[in-house]
């Protein structure tokens, strides 16, 4: 029996324990699980952005830009050194994941000429899944959509977590294909691939490889350049604390950078930028990927969250949402699979990244009646899954064992039964 004082136990000897003091908590009631969706807000940013305000944009106005010009480099540059593996001049800071992806895909694609294949999984996030399917059709390609939804093929016993493995994706490997992408982390079932085992089959196929590590950046200890990762992108908005809507990220292999063009050509990317000159003639490195002018304040955002993935480490991070989604099986087990919930995420905790994913028949009305009457913010994916996260930096394990005694508690009362979902918008 797991009780709170061992979850107690764990905070007091959690060598990231200190850090939680480091976030703005305005209730301190409140279980927040939702941290692989926004993270909660540092301390350092609210003075960091108030003092940029003053004396950044407000005094320096445009001379300020001979200090910002490069800054998707340079906080590019810290996303890879604190939460990808990456040496320097292969990350850059911008955009969104969404339209970072569409260019990676199609850069690609493009370096890769004759090859009519690209092939992703139907459990990826939808946003990959539409560009994919976009990109498909604008280039006429044919688009393969591994079968793995748990949604879709509930009995399906080979896709029991929505995990691609080797041998599930050997078979659709071949010489027309030019691109396999798949999620670092399904963001539905908290499944995490072998980052190194399907690149290297992938490129041993002549293909190149895009990972999508939205749900795994600042909470799974990733090393790109030792594993041989050739293209990457993700947020920074979920366990990078860096805000809602903070700019995304791109990773571009050294090895490879030579070889690609982006399909936008920007004048960020230009040689000898502010010559102005009349023909595009892309720079070397990762400038060369960036395509216009970087927001500043979303940088500084991301220089505090990721500042302080560097400092905690992400091997320690990585060591505490492994063993923070251990006690949340650990309370699965104990109170909620009685309830009629079932796991979805793999119990091997290397083989999942902060957060578990739990089905109910009734997890929509459940979800939202946490938030109403238990202050339990957990986080809903349609049309059964509960997904609840540990953020290792400001989540206690006491915060987490708290929020699943709630949702015993809730689930048990059966109060969710009465409730109306007809006016929610965002679940
Ligand atoms: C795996 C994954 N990819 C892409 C996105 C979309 O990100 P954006 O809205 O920054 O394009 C998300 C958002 O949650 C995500 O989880």
């Amino acid at each position: 029996m797991f009780t709170r004082q061992d979850a107690l136990d764990l905070d007091a000897k959690d060598p990231l324990a200190k850090y939680r003091d480091s976030f703005v908590f305005t209730d301190p009631d409140v279980c927040y699980l939702d941290g692989n969706s926004l993270g909660r807000l540092p301390k350092a940013t609210v003075e960091t952005i108030n003092k940029f305000l003053i004396e950044g944009w407000g005094t320096k106005i445009v001379d300020g830009w001979g200090e910002w010009i490069d800054k998707a480099e340079t906080t590019g540059d810290l996303i890879g050194r604190a939460a990808l593996g990456a040496a320097a001049g292969q990350t850059l800071a911008m955009d969104t994941t969404s339209v970072n992806f569409y260019r990676l895909v199609r850069a690609a694609i493009s370096a890769r000429p004759g090859r009519k294949t690209i092939i992703t999984d139907e459990a990826n996030f939808p946003t990959d899944r539409y560009i994919m399917q976009g990109i498909a059709e604008e280039l006429g390609l044919n688009l393969v959509v591994i079968p793995n939804d748990l949604q879709e093929h509930s009995t399906g016993e080979s896709f029991s977590d929505e995990l691609v493995t080797s041998e599930i994706l050997k078979p659709y490997l071949n010489d027309d294909v030019a691109l396999v992408t798949l999620s670092v982390v399904a963001y539905r079932s908290g499944a995490l691939h072998n980052i190194k085992e399907l690149t290297d089959l992938v490129r041993a196929s002549g293909a190149l490889m895009v990972w999508d590590a939205s749900h795994a950046v600042g909470a799974v200890d990733m090393q790109f350049d030792r594993d041989g990762v050739d293209l990457a992108v993700g947020c920074t908005y979920k366990y990078g604390n860096s805000g809602p809507g903070s700019p995304a990220w791109l990773y571009v292999n050294k090895r490879i950078q030579a070889e690609l063009r982006m399909p936008i050509q920007g004048w960020f990317a230009q040689r000898n930028q502010f010559l102005m000159g009349s023909a595009f003639d892309q720079i070397e490195g990762m400038r060369g990927f960036q395509i216009a002018s970087p927001s500043i304040i979303g940088l500084l955002c991301i220089d505090e969250g990721f500042g302080m993935i560097e400092d905690a480490t992400i091997a320690q991070i990585n060591a505490k949402a492994s063993k923070g989604t251990d006690m949340m099986i650990e309370l699965f087990d104990q109170w909620l699979a009685p309830l009629g919930y079932e796991l979805v995420t793999p119990r091997d905790s290397k083989l999942r990244g902060g957060h578990i994913s739990i089905y109910h028949p009734d997890a929509a009305q459940i979800a939202r009646g946490l938030r109403d009457d238990m202050n339990v913010i957990p986080d809903y994916r349609a049309p059964n899954s509960i997904r609840l996260a540990i953020s290792p930096l400001p989540t206690s394990y006491v915060e987490v064992f708290d929020g699943f005694e709630r949702i015993r508690d809730y689930t048990q009362s059966g109060k969710y039964k009465d409730l109306d979902l007809s006016n929610v918008k965002v679940s």
